[in-house]
């Protein structure tokens, strides 16, 4: 494991997402829906820098098989959803990858009545994207590696990690050798990344 973002860099990306969500809605009835299960965190740490009248939902989506490090079939599931009808919408995920998750939630939340959609990801990886859209708001850029930590996982794994670190190969060959959190940040190594320079639209 090597860390790619400390919990201070983590924060700080935090802070200056949220201030960019402030600036641009500020005041005005939201409605964020995060993306189960990897958003969780970001959602939870982003909320309680927003002010106004905020409602909270949440999606399901996942790509990922297993212990597979890269994606599959996109399953979604919009049965959580509340009422958008009329809604500005600000969509949270953990990570843009290929960007294929947030593209079809984006067409999903207009099929359902939003009036307007923001995106918002804590990591992107540049080079893997594979769509003409681009998230409202990006914490850090960061290199084609499989990263865990901070609500995002590895075959279920390492989401309580309170970091994000690169995963090591010889980590992600199944559960029977996984060390634990502790064990983990224990031994991760910095890494410097510098952040990305958001694009708000
Ligand atoms: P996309 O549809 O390819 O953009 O994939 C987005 C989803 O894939 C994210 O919501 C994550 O759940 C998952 N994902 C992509 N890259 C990583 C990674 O490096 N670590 C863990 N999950 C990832
Ligand atoms: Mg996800």
């Amino acid at each position: 494991m090597k860390r790619l973002l400390s919990r201070e860099e983590i924060a700080s990306g935090i802070n200056r997402l949220a201030a960019e969500v402030q600036r641009d809605c500020g005041g005005k009835p939201l409605t964020v829906i995060g993306v189960l299960t990897g958003s969780i965190v970001l959602v939870a740490d982003l909320l309680r820098r927003l002010e106004g009248p905020i409602e909270v939902g949440m999606v399901w989506a996942s790509s990922y098989r297993g212990a597979a490090t890269r994606p599959g079939r996109l399953d979604l599931r919009l049965d959580l959803l509340p009422d958008l009808t009329g809604r500005d919408v600000l969509l949270v995920d953990d990570i843009f990858d290929t960007g294929r998750t947030l593209e079809a939630l984006v067409a999903s939340l207009h099929e359902h009545g939003a009036a307007s959609v923001r995106t918002l990801v804590l990591l992107r990886k540049p080079d893997r994207v594979e769509v003409d859209m681009n998230p409202d708001y990006v914490g850090f850029d960061i290199p084609d590696a499989f990263v865990v930590g901070y609500g995002l996982d590895h075959d279920g794994a390492w989401r309580n990690l309170p970091e994000i670190c690169i995963l090591d190969p010889t980590d992600a060959d199944g559960s029977a050798g996984r060390p634990s959190a502790a064990q983990a940040t224990d031994s991760i190594k910095s890494l410097p990344i510098s952040p990305a320079n958001a694009q708000p639209r």
